[in-house]
């Protein structure tokens, strides 16, 4: 069973494979939008542009399902490690940083150490 570690909130979330990263991050009560995201977002249907997360690591080279071609269009002005959470389905345990746009306080050895604690296979 795969696990979402969500740096920003310290947090590591049990999910089934194949499931959606924001499904899974919403039924875990955790925050994926900013302002503009809460105030309006799309539900989950890839338009708003407002899920975004930073993959920051997995136990495989890929843990999450192919960049869709929706999301190359939409992030196509964006770091190539952001997704749109509502476009993922996560395959194995993953490393994201949410709201990868709003700064988070001592980024660096906060995301070195969720980097550095072992994912359970
Ligand atoms: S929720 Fe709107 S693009 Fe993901």
């Amino acid at each position: 069973m795969p696990i979402i570690r969500f740096v920003r909130e310290s947090q590591d979330v049990f999910c089934e494979s194949g499931e959606n990263l924001r499904e899974v991050a919403m039924r875990a009560g955790l925050e994926l939008y900013g302002f503009k995201g809460k105030l309006s977002n799309c539900g989950g249907y890839g338009q708003c542009i407002t899920c975004f997360v930073a993959v920051l690591g997995g136990n495989e080279s890929d843990p999450l399902s192919q960049v869709t071609d929706l999301e190359k269009v939409k992030l196509s002005n964006k770091p190539s490690n952001w997704r749109l959470a509502c476009q993922v389905l996560v395959n194995s345990s993953v490393i994201v940083l949410t709201r990868p746009q709003v700064a988070l306080s001592n980024s660096e050895s906060v995301i070195n150490e969720a980097q550095q604690s072992e994912l359970p296979a």
